[in-house]
C-alpha cells in the first residue's frame, strides 16, 4: 500500500499543514496509508491522537517518514539538505516557487524526486477544487483587511449613534483578482465605503456585483493571458495608472495593494510622495511585500510608519487563519492526488502529457519536464545540469 507522508512545516512561525484529521479517511478510502510526522497539527490544536483516531500512523521521526513515503505532501519545499533522505522516484508536492528555486529544482532533479508545484495548478474549471492560490489568496484577501482595520485609528462602518454619526472609512482596493474580490467583499461586509482598480476591464462588473465602485482609468490597450493574469503594463500606462488613481489613494483611510504578475516581479504602484499624500493615520497593506511589493518602502514580513502611514506588509497572511486555511490546503492536496488516482494499480498515475499535470509536474525521472520553466530558465541563462533540460530538449 502507497504511503503519504506529511512531515511538519519547518518555516518559521507557519502555522499550517497539509493534513487535517477529516481527510485522512478519504485518502485511505483511496488505497494509501497515511503517516505524519509527531505534533504537524500542534499549531492549530491538533493532537497527533486525533489524526490516529481518523486512521493515521505516527512516524517514529522525520527522517523515518520521509524515507518511508512514496508521497510527500506540505505547504513549503522541504529543506534541501533532505531531499536525499526521499525515496528516489518519490513524488514531493508543495509550494516550489520553480521560477525563483532553480538550484532547488536543480536538487530534485539530482535527487530523482517527482515534484508539482503547487503555484503552477492551471486556473481552469477543472482545477478549481485543487487551486492552492485561490484558497490562499482569497484567506489573504480577508486576513488583509482584518489587519488594516485594528491598525486604523476609526471604525469602517457608518454609525448614527446619539453622540454624533461617525463616517465610513473609506478603502481603495488595487488589484481585483482573488484576494482582491474577498478584500471588497470583506471591507464592505464591514461597512465601508470600497473602490476598486484593476488593469483587466473584465472584472470591473465583478467588483460592482460586490457593491463597490469601479475606478475607471483609461490605459489604452491592456490584456491578460490565456490563463486570466494580468500582462504587464508599458511603463506610459503605468505613469497613467499612478497620476490617476492619486487622488483615490489621497482620499482613503485604507488602500490594499494586490497586484501580481504571473512569473514575474509584481508592478510598484505607489511611489513616497503618494503615500505623503495620505491622512496622518492612515493604512496601506501590501500584499505584494514579501515578492518587491506594490509600495515603494513596505517592508516584508513588518509594518512600518512612512509619513504617518502605517504600511502592513507582514505578509504570510493566510497563516493569520491558519485552520481555516489548511481545511483549504488540505483539500486543494487531496483533490490533486484523488483526481489522479489509478484505482486499477493503486497509486498516483503521473502522466507528463496530461493537460493538468504537464502544467505543474516540475521534475520527473531526474529531468525538468515543465516546458514553461525550461524556457524561462534557458532564457535567463539559469545553468541547470544537461541532465535536468535534456529530455525537453528531446521532446
Ligand atoms: P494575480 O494574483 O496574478 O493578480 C492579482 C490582480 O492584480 C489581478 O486581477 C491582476 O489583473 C491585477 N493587476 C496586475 N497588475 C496590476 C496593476 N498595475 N494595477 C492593478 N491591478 C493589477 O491574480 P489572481 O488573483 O491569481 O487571478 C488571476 C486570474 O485568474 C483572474 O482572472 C482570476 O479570475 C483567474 N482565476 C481563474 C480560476 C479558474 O479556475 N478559472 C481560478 C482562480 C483565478
Amino acid at each position: 500500500m502507497p504511503i503519504i507522508g506529511f512531515p511538519v512545516e519547518t518555516k518559521p512561525g507557519e502555522k499550517r499543514c497539509a493534513l487535517l484529521p477529516a481527510n485522512v479517511k478519504a485518502y485511505t478510502l483511496l488505497g494509501a496509508s497515511v503517516l505524519i510526522e509527531k505534533g504537524i497539527g500542534e499549531p492549530l490544536h491538533i493532537s497527533d491522537d486525533d489524526y490516529v483516531q481518523a486512521g493515521a500512523q505516527v512516524a517514529d521521526n522525520r527522517d523515518v517518514l520521509l524515507k518511508k513515503s512514496d508521497i510527500v505532501l506540505a505547504l513549503h519545499k522541504l529543506p534541501s539538505s533532505e531531499l536525499r533522505s526521499l525515496k528516489a522516484g518519490a513524488l514531493l508536492v508543495s509550494y516550489l516557487d520553480p521560477f525563483n528555486e532553480s538550484a532547488y529544482i536543480q536538487q530534485l532533479c539530482d535527487a530523482d524526486l517527482s515534484s508539482i508545484s503547487m503555484e503552477m495548478i492551471p486556473r481552469i474549471s477543472r482545477c478549481q477544487k485543487m487551486d492552492a492560490l485561490s484558497s490562499q489568496a482569497s484567506l489573504a484577501g480577508y486576513v488583509m483587511v482584518m489587519q488594516a482595520a485594528n491598525a486604523l485609528e476609526t471604525v469602517l462602518p457608518m454609525m448614527m449613534t446619539p453622540a454624533g454619526t461617525l463616517k465610513p472609512a473609506k478603502v481603495f482596493i488595487i488589484g481585483a483578482g482573488v484576494a482582491g474580490l474577498q478584500a471588497i467583499a470583506t471591507a464592505k461586509r464591514l461597512g465601508a465605503s470600497v473602490t476598486a482598480f484593476d488593469t483587466r476591464s473584465v472584472v470591473a462588473e465583478q467588483v460592482r456585483s460586490l457593491g463597490a465602485k469601479f475606478l475607471d482609468i483609461d490605459l489604452g490597450q491592456t490584456g491578460e493571458t490565456g490563463q486570466g493574469y494580468a500582462q504587464a503594463l508599458s511603463s506610459e500606462q503605468m505613469q497613467i495608472q499612478q497620476r490617476e488613481q492619486a487622488k483615490c489613494i489621497a482620499d482613503s483611510d485604507i488602500v490594499i495593494t494586490t497586484a501580481q504578475l504571473f512569473g514575474r516581479k509584481p508592478p510598484v504602484l505607489i511611489d513616497q510622495k503618494t503615500i505623503a499624500s495620505m491622512r496622518p493615520g492612515s493604512v496601506i497593506v501590501d500584499m505584494a511585500a514579501e515578492n518587491g511589493g506594490n509600495v515603494v518602502g513596505s517592508v516584508s514580513g513588518e509594518t512600518v510608519q512612512i509619513h504617518d502611514v502605517n504600511v502592513i506588509g507582514t505578509g504570510f497572511w493566510a497563516n493569520g487563519v491558519a485552520k481555516h486555511a489548511s481545511q483549504m490546503y488540505a483539500s486543494n492536496v487531496f483533490n490533486l492526488i484523488s483526481e489522479f488516482w489509478d484505482k486499477a494499480s493503486n497509486q498516483f498515475a503521473l502522466d507528463v502529457e496530461d493537460e493538468v499535470l504537464s502544467a505543474c509536474v516540475i521534475s520527473h525521472q531526474g529531468q525538468v519536464v515543465h516546458k514553461m520553466i525550461n524556457d524561462f530558465y534557458q532564457q535567463h541563462g539559469v545553468p541547470m545540469h544537461a541532465k535536468a533540460t535534456q529530455m525537453t530538449a528531446e521532446a
